[in-house]
């Protein structure tokens, strides 16, 4: 993975916990889903490597596609502007869905995202996301998966960035205030 130089301030999960987290999630989903056709729709492009691991852990049938929509701009900052970037190439009318995220902060992006997709008519709509910070949120959201809730911390890797950067680290780090400052 990326050379972090001095960048990284620690781990707060580390690749190993977090892969056996997404088996565990992709279990209850299995179990979720059975007998059903899922829909996976991940949010891009934090989503990447959790749909990734997600869909390669499940055993029910499913299909991936993606939308992007994007709230931070290049800062550290949710912004609350939600600009779709690409919708989905699905119907998702009478659909199983589950929205795959890497986290939810102020829960903002997703609020947005569920009424969109909503209003579409799907047959179910879930979320599942790998992390979530409690003490951020703005918007409470209904959330079936969860993989870890942390603290209010600026954290990067496993799809997460700051600045585009960081994403393809495989553990949850936190960020040396010097980067961003
Ligand atoms: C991040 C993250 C979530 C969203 C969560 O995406 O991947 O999608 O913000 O924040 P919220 O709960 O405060 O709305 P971002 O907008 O940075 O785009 P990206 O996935 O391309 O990094
Ligand atoms: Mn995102
Ligand atoms: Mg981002």
């Amino acid at each position: 993975a990326a050379d972090m130089g001095n960048d990284l301030e620690k781990v707060l999960i580390p690749e190993d916990e977090l892969q056996a987290k997404i088996k565990e999630l992709a279990g209850r989903i299995d179990e979720d889903y059975a007998g059903k056709d899922l829909l996976l729709v991940g949010v891009l492009k934090g989503a990447v490597m959790v749909m990734a691991d997600l869909a390669r852990a499940l055993h029910v049938p499913v299909q991936m596609d993606w939308m992007a929509v994007s709230s931070y701009g290049a800062g550290t900052k949710s912004s609350g502007v939600v600009r779709v970037l690409k919708d989905l190439d699905t119907d998702i009318m009478g659909r199983h869905v589950l929205i795959v995220e890497d986290i939810i902060d102020s829960g903002l992006t997703l609020h947005w995202l569920l009424e969109n997709l909503k209003s579409r008519n799907p047959a179910s709509l879930e979320i599942c996301t790998a992390l979530r910070k409690p003490d951020a949120v703005k918007v409470p959201i209904d959330v079936k998966y969860v993989g870890y809730d942390i603290p209010n911390e600026f954290v990067i890797g496993y799809g997460l960035d700051y600045a585009e950067r960081y994403r393809n680290l495989p553990f949850i780090g936190t960020l040396a205030p010097h980067v961003y400052k």
